[in-house]
């Protein structure tokens, strides 16, 4: 059985007073909702002081993005090195990198191999665009993305891996894929996975889906086989809506 994980991707929201007040209202209303695991990624000025508020709990932290070299002469970036210690997952190519800062599938390669050197768990994103999708060319495109990212991956480092299928045209608009259409992608990919892999790996990899994902949503993509648990933005920021996301996963995964 695979633990489902719920992460919020915070992107360039909260403040780390707010993120903290955030973490704090957050703490008693999780502490029953253990059957899966959850990681909130604020931004990477807020994370020193999220992961103070959070030690002793079971909530995890993660970072929205890293670099892949060490250290060096990159204006703006955070090593890998820099958050380890500080958090325990880090997203690596969510559609927003790869659209506005350029971030390439090679770079998600790197990426993903400098977080796993460093001792970081990658929560690695893929998913295609609108154009892609009405073409019908999904499955291809993300089988390409999948193999480009889990490129000189050992197997040894898969069980450190997350991926979330996000299909961009889904993310912040309010519209998302049906829970079977995800499940299809997803059972797709971890096709791919098995390729690469093995049956076994593949089938204990966790794989989330994203996009629009909300409380209202929740239980149509909880409820499908494939599908492991949600990274979410919007909804994501509100304690509330956070906590009942935690909850139905838990609830449509019969964990309770
Ligand atoms: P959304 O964002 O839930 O606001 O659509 C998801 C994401 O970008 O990870």
């Amino acid at each position: 059985m695979r633990t489902p994980i719920i992460a919020g991707n915070w992107k360039m929201y909260k403040t780390p007073q707010e993120a903290v007040e955030f973490v704090q209202a957050l703490k008693e209303p999780l502490s029953t909702l253990t059957a899966a695991e959850r990681v909130v990624c604020p931004a990477f000025v807020a994370l020193p002081a999220v992961a103070e508020a959070l030690q002793g709990t079971d909530i995890a932290v993660g970072a929205q993005d890293v670099h892949w070299e060490d250290e060096g002469a990159y204006t703006g970036q955070v090593a890998p090195g820099m958050l380890a210690g500080l958090v325990k997952y880090v997203i690596i190519g969510h559609s927003e990198t790869r659209q506005y800062q350029g971030v390439t599938d090679e770079m998600v390669n790197w990426k993903i191999k400098a977080a796993l050197r460093h001792g970081l768990r990658p929560i690695v994103a893929v998913g295609e665009s609108l154009e892609i999708n009405e073409a019908g060319q999904t499955r291809e495109f993300v089988d390409r993305q999948i193999r480009a990212a889990f490129d000189g991956v050992p197997a040894s480092d898969l069980e450190r891996i997350v991926i979330a299928y996000e299909p961009i045209w889904a993310i912040g608009t309010g519209k998302s894929a049906s829970g079977e259409q995800a499940n299809t992608i997803i059972g797709a990919i971890r096709e791919t996975l098995a390729e690469l892999y093995g049956e076994a790996p593949a089938e204990a990899m966790r794989i989330q889906y994203g996009g629009s994902v909300k409380p209202e949503n929740m239980a149509e993509f909880m409820s499908q086989p494939h599908i492991d648990g949600a990274l979410v933005g919007g909804a994501s920021l509100k304690v509330d809506s956070f906590v009942a996301l935690v909850r139905i996963a838990i609830e449509a995964k019969g964990l309770r």
